[in-house]
């Protein structure tokens, strides 16, 4: 007996937003018309939606960058590991350079650094994750004896008197007397939004880098069932009803 078919195409998957996309947005809850409209032309959304191109059956990291991530994120990390490595940083750097904002990319804005370093931490070292969670952090103190000021776009993002509130300073302080500080205070040196005009950088630039310090599962990630494996799934099936 073979499977049914699915989806049936007759059927419309409609899409319910995930919360954290339209709490607070003033977008009326969508969730009750929704449900007053499945019938037997309608379903909620489950497995690859058509709108978007379609992932490997063993996605790599790359797939996730040409595929899923947003034009600015894409560019803005593959820029900010090209300007690392031109300055000569070691790899680790370059690699929490090209991932800092990973969660931006394709998962979640709120607390990106902390989702990012979830979502990578089974692949990469522990310093590179740790670099990537602390960012976020130390994104807003300047230290001026390494050439950080606080960033002129922040500024433009949150008003001029914007305070970050207590978790962050927290944070931040709890980063700075790391022994790991200047790796995570580098991502924030190269993690300027200044490139809207310059081409973006190859992404094979980087696969031998990737190749040595990111742990590609056999598998594809999302498939791999590490502790991360549905963070990149979600990536990959954003608009899954469940
Ligand atoms: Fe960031
Ligand atoms: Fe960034």
């Amino acid at each position: 007996m073979c499977e049914p078919e699915w989806p049936q195409p007759d059927r419309e998957r409609m899409i319910l937003p995930a919360p954290v996309g339209f709490l607070g947005t003033g977008m009326a809850d969508p969730e009750p018309g929704l449900f007053a409209r499945l019938d037997a032309g309608h379903v909620m959304m489950m497995g690859d939606n058509p709108a978007l191109p379609r992932m490997p059956a063993r996605p790599q990291l790359m797939d996730f960058f040409r595929l899923r991530f947003s034009d600015i994120t894409a560019r803005h990390l593959l820029t900010s590991a090209a300007r690392a490595l031109e300055a000569g940083q070691d790899e680790k750097i370059v690699v929490a350079c090209l991932l800092h904002d990973i969660s931006n990319g394709c998962l979640i804005r709120t607390d990106h650094g902390y989702w990012g370093a979830q979502m990578i931490a089974p692949y990469v070292s522990e310093e590179i994750a740790w670099a990537v969670q602390y960012h976020q952090a130390l994104r807003y103190f300047a230290d001026e004896a390494v050439g950080y000021s606080y960033p002129e776009s922040y500024a433009r993002f949150f008003g001029p008197d914007y305070v970050p509130p207590d978790y962050i300073r927290r944070d931040a302080e709890m980063a700075r007397e790391h022994r790991w500080y200047m790796t995570s205070r580098a991502v924030t040196l190269y993690d300027i939004y200044f490139f809207q005009d310059t081409p973006v950088p190859d992404p094979e630039l980087f696969t031998d880098i990737i190749g040595r310090n990111f742990r590609q599962p056999e598998e594809g990630l999302g498939f791999d069932s590490s502790p991360a494996a549905h963070m990149w799934r979600t990536a990959i099936w954003p608009n899954n009803f469940l």
